[in-house]
Order: C-alpha cells, then structure tokens, then sequence
C-alpha cells in the first residue's frame, strides 16, 4: 500500500510528531470502545438527547479519566465532513439508526500540510448500525455521515485527550485541502 503523496508541506515543529505525552493514567483507546458502548447500550441514557428534526443536536458526557464525551443526534441526511482530532484519539459508537464512516487506510500528520494527494486505494467505508462502533489513533481522518433520507440516527463518542483542535479538509477526487481549524470553544 502506498503512502499518500505530499503536495505542499511546510517545516512542522518538532514537537509535531508527538503532540501529547499520554499519561499512565490516560484510558486507552479500548477502554474508550467500552465506555462509548456501555451508554449506547443504555437506553435511559441515550432518551435524554432530544433530538431536532434539523439540526445535529447533543449532550456533553463525562468520559473516563478525563476523557471528552458526547452523546449527539443526527437527522437524516446530516454528515461532518472530512476532518481530523487535532492528535487525540479515540471511540464512536451508533446508538441508534445507522451511520456511515467513510475513512483513510494510512494515518496522516495532523499538522505541517495544507493539501495532500491520497494515492489510490486508501478509501474505506463501513456501515455502523446500531451496536457497531469503532476505535480510532491519533491521526485517523474521517467523514461520518446519516446517508438515511428518513431515520435520525444516534451515537456516542468519546476523545482522549479532549479535542484540542479539530481540522476539516475540503476532499475533491483523491486531493483533501486544509479548510478550517476549529477550536474547542467554537463548538
Ligand atoms: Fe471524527
């Protein structure tokens, strides 16, 4: 499998290839699996997110040692688009209805580039009814969408450290282009 292509790429700092020391007390990625599956599998927890017949809508949870965590409703036809954690890692879980996670084979540098040619064959896409979720590194870039024209759907997701920083790509055929950073008090 072939790496993607650089396009353009400036000089990243030095610390860019380790953005955080995970502490011993960090909870690892799976444990972040069973804390995102343990409240989609509680149906009392998951009935307190209203949902809106428009707009995404959520509820801010209290993670595992630390972690960022929500619980967020998704109406039919609604998607993130591309985008990055900003180096933190993570889990997702659908709850409810079914989602669409469209991914990256290859972890990207969450940081030192503003457009990268993806070689071909790296696209992966998978159902995640409800029940199905996954774990994620620090660099996974992803889009997650409701491709359903008429369910909501529901899901649960859990980020350590919380997110920092999140970046969305613009994706036209294999080229992603930086759009925007955003930043925790934004969302
Ligand atoms: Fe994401």
């Amino acid at each position: 499998m072939s790496a993607p292509t650089l396009v353009s790429a400036s000089p990243a700092p030095a610390s860019a290839a380790v953005p955080f020391e995970v502490p011993d007390a960090a909870p690892t990625a799976a444990e972040l699996l069973d804390f995102v599956r343990s409240v989609a599998a509680d149906p009392e927890r998951v009935a307190q997110l209203a949902l809106d017949p428009l707009d995404r809508s959520w509820i801010r949870l209290e993670g595992p040692g630390g972690a960022e965590a929500w619980l967020l409703g998704w109406p039919p036809g609604t998607e993130t688009g591309w985008h990055d954690h900003g180096g933190s890692y993570g889990a997702f879980v659908t709850a409810g209805g079914e989602l669409t996670e469209e991914s990256l084979a290859v972890p990207l540098p969450s940081e030192g580039w503003s457009s990268l040619e993806l070689a071909e064959g790296l696209d992966r896409t998978r159902a995640l009814p409800a029940g199905k979720g996954r774990a994620f590194g620090r660099n996974h870039v992803h889009q997650v969408a409701n491709r359903s024209e008429e369910r909501h759907a529901i899901s649960v997701h859990a980020y350590y450290p919380p997110l920092p920083l999140i970046r969305r790509y613009l994706r036209d055929g294999r080229t992603l282009r930086l759009d925007v950073v955003e930043h925790p008090e934004t969302w």
